[in-house]
């Protein structure tokens, strides 16, 4: 009995979610997330480059599609994302002479000014209708020190601490995220822990560490996801799992011709070991969301090269897969 991934995760979590661009709810697929999901993400309608490409015109269109859907349908819906480094117009790094920015106090000053006008847009237009935002994506490396983006480059950690202030004023009901993958990885989680540590000791108002989760069959162990979810309790925020998925490829250039049943097998393992862990410790986590419905709608399929992939628990004909009752332990 296929029930439903809301229903089947509802002790755990009361927030089951999916990524999902305006195609996904108008081509078909809208009955797919009112039976199994009650929250929703934006894949990319709710970035800098679709929202504000050109400085002070904001564009809606597709955030309002989802917005809307998810509100007429009792979802939740994740903001993402304020801040990052990718998807965001040239125009935000730009000097007053429309010269890419070097390192000044004007600089910083002219940038910070774009992030508020960014941030209470955003914000003010959904303020009430949000249930989470990611403020800020990916702003670690590897090793857990500041990713060099243009963001830390010409502001520092000041924009970090910015964006999570004005987004708090913006809509004091939504829950704060940072928001980034490979938390896993135990250079990069100590490295979350550190600066979450420093900048609530500052008074920043972060709530939450958002886990995107982008794993892949043979990663990550369930013994290291478990070492991340106990790290970041102790910071007294919640955790989200935001961006779910599970690929077949263990590296970035191989390519199937097929996805066999011993992929699915393996994903549907994978799955389960992970998800075994958020089970067992659901009390430090407030929403799982998976990054994407249906495997065609994978930015997988075309990330980190074009290849045929399969990480979701649906297939493209929209039918469950052995993944799907791993994670609901249905049957
Ligand atoms: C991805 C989208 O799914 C793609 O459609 C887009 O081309 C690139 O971005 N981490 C994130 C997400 O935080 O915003 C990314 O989404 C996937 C990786």
């Amino acid at each position: 009995n296929v029930g439903s991934l809301k229903g089947a995760l509802a002790p755990y979590w009361s927030q089951v979610g999916a990524a999902v661009s305006p195609s996904t709810i108008l081509a078909g697929k809208a009955d797919l997330l009112k039976i199994h999901y009650n929250s929703l993400v934006a894949g990319n309608a709710m970035k800098w480059d679709a929202t504000e490409k050109t400085e002070g015109v904001f564009s809606y269109g597709d955030a309002d599609t989802i917005v809307n859907f998810a509100t007429a349908n009792n979802m939740k819906v994740r903001g993402h994302t304020f801040v990052w480094h990718n998807q965001t117009p040239a125009w935000v790094f730009q000097d007053a002479n429309g010269a890419t920015m070097t390192a000044t106090a004007a600089n910083k000053t002219l940038l910070l000014n774009r992030l508020k006008a960014h941030i209470d847009a955003l914000a003010g237009r959904y303020k009430g209708k949000i249930s989470a935002w990611d403020v800020v994506n990916e702003v670690l490396n590897e090793d857990g020190t500041p990713r060099n983006s243009m963001w830390y480059q010409i502001a520092g950690l000041d924009y970090i601490r910015n964006a999570f202030t004005w987004a708090r004023a913006a809509d004091p009901g939504a829950v704060l995220c940072i928001n980034d993958y490979n938390l896993t990885v135990g250079s990069k989680r100590d490295g979350m822990y550190n600066l979450v540590n420093q900048l609530k000791g500052e008074g920043i108002p972060i709530d939450c560490v958002g886990s995107q989760m982008h794993n892949n069959i043979n990663w990550p162990t369930a013994s290291d996801t478990s070492a991340m979810l106990d790290k970041f309790a102790a910071l007294n925020v919640t955790q989200q799992i935001t961006e779910m998925d599970v690929s077949i490829y263990t590296d970035n250039t191989s390519s199937y011709t097929t996805v066999t049943d011993a992929h699915q097998t393996a994903l549907a393992t994978r799955y389960k070991a992970l998800f075994d862990v958020f089970k067992a410790k659901a009390s430090l986590i407030s929403s799982v969301t998976f990054w994407g419905v249906s495997d065609d709608d994978s930015w997988l399929q075309t990330w980190p090269i074009a290849r045929l992939d399969a990480p979701l628990l649906f297939d493209s004909q929209l039918q469950v897969k052995p993944a799907y009752w791993a994670v609901t332990g249905l049957n």
